[in-house]
């Protein structure tokens, strides 16, 4: 892995070289780029001498630019890291300011970007720095930690950059292509998000789903080299990179969108809450408020998952079981009576499951059942699809399976 190793002005820089080593254990090919202010705090001697390459610090430097342009370091890496990261880097890349050759670098790159923050717990916690993660994180940066305890300041809180060996392991966790992936060739085709059904030109009857399930799902499986299409409800996430969304908001829009693209998928995973009943016949303008009660007739949608398993040669079918109750009994069932090849049982509840960024699963199908501690939803997706690849090429794979290339070091396979 081709890591660009961000190196910004924060105390936690000292320790920078150890973190360089770490990542260059786990096979990685690291290139420094220090700001002004991490000069302050670790030499680019040390950090040259572990890395085995020039650290690059200067957008100005004309000599190493003829080596290797900011744009090519910013083609070259599979992902750009930046520890520690300080609250005003954070600024600047939500702002999209490039000063230096660092934020350049991230302004032009369409590799995935990894921050681990350190500052003081009041700076962290700063509404200002809380807002820009939220952005960071809404637009697919990865945030890790930080980590909460004794400060160099001397005060205790979050804001501690995570240890170098946690960092080292959580961006090899990322699940970052590396060319090779389990799903090279493949078409994947995931819905996501919820569905709206329209009550009246106002109002609509809808669920909690966030889409963060499956727009995880989508960028595993991207990080598997599979060929993505994204059906998508209407959400608040941005496009997974490499991903060809297609927005819906209705279930039967949902329908439409899988089933003019299921035709030569290899795989489908349905991770949208789609509704189950919409109104028979929503009201052409706004409902006024003349009656104590009022009554909605509500007709079924169509059940896009059964559809896509009952497709003759259709593709390898994985459901998800959002359960309040009964997980396996109900999640089982839907695997038999919906004809699925896998079913992801998860728990749903008002602090479970929907709009937050973990969750946990269990997963059955015919033979055997798996199950995933809560995890972040960007780490169980990565193992959710290494198992859904497993059981595609054990079930369907006539051709040779690639060897298991990324994804996370817990579940290495060769
Ligand atoms: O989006 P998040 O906030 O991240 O939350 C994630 C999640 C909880 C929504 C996700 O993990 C999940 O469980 N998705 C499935 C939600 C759901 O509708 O489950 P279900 O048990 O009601 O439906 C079973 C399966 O049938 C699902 O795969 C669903 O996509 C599919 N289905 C359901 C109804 C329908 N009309 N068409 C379908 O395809």
């Amino acid at each position: 892995m081709n890591i660009v190793l961000g190196i910004t002005g924060g105390i936690a820089a000292y320790k920078a070289p150890d973190l360089v080593r770490r990542l260059k254990e786990r096979g990685a090919d690291v290139q420094i780029v220090m700001t002004a202010s991490a000069e302050e705090f670790v030499t680019d001697t040390a950090l040259q001498a572990v890395s085995g390459r020039a650290v690059r610090s200067n957008l100005w430097d004309k000599e190493a630019e003829r080596a290797m342009s900011h744009i090519e370091l910013a083609r070259w890496a599979d992902v750009v890291l930046i520890a520690p990261a300080t609250a005003e880097v954070m600024a600047r890349i939500v702002s999209g300011g490039a000063p230096d050759l660092l934020t350049t670098i991230c302004l032009a790159t369409e590799a995935p970007l990894a921050l681990a923050p350190a500052m003081n717990h009041v700076m962290w916690n700063n509404p200002a720095t809380q807002a820009n993660r939220a952005v960071l994180e809404q637009r697919g940066v990865h945030i890790l930690g930080p980590g909460v305890g004794s400060q160099a300041c001397g005060e205790e809180g979050a804001g501690r950059m995570l240890e170098t060996d946690a960092i080292a392991a959580a961006v090899f966790d990322l699940g970052i292509s590396h060319g090779e992936g389990l799903l090279k060739g493949k078409k994947v085709v995931i819905t996501a998000g919820p569905t709206r059904e329209s009550i009246d030109p106002v109002r609509y009857i809808s669920n909690r789903s966030s889409g963060k399930m499956g727009y995880a799902m989508a960028r595993a499986a991207v990080a598997q080299d599979a060929e993505v299409i994204l059906i998508s409800g209407p959400v608040d996430l941005p496009a997974p990179p490499g991903v060809e969304v297609r927005e819906v908001t209705t279930a039967e829009q949902m329908y439409g969108a899988t089933h003019a693209v299921i035709e030569d998928a290899d795989i489908f995973i349905a991770a949208a809450a789609v509704a189950d009943y919409r109104p028979v016949a929503p009201a052409e303008q706004k409902i006024k408020k003349k009656r104590e009660a009022m009554t909605i007739e509500l007709v079924r949608c169509p059940d896009i998952l059964a559809s896509v398993a009952a497709l003759d040669g259709g593709p390898f079918t994985v459901g998800f079981a959002a359960e309040t109750e009964r997980l396996e009994e109900y999640a089982r069932a839907k695997l038999v009576n919906k004809k699925l090849d896998m079913i992801i049982a998860n728990r749903v509840g008002a602090d479970r499951g929907f709009d937050r960024d973990d969750n946990a699963a269990t997963v059955f199908w015919a033979a055997g059942e798996r199950q995933f501690p809560e995890a972040r939803k960007s780490e169980l997706a990565n193992e959710l699809v290494e198992l859904v690849a497993e059981r595609y090429y054990a079930l369907r794979g006539t051709g040779t399976q690639p060897r298991l290339s990324i994804i996370s070091n817990k579940n290495r396979r060769t």
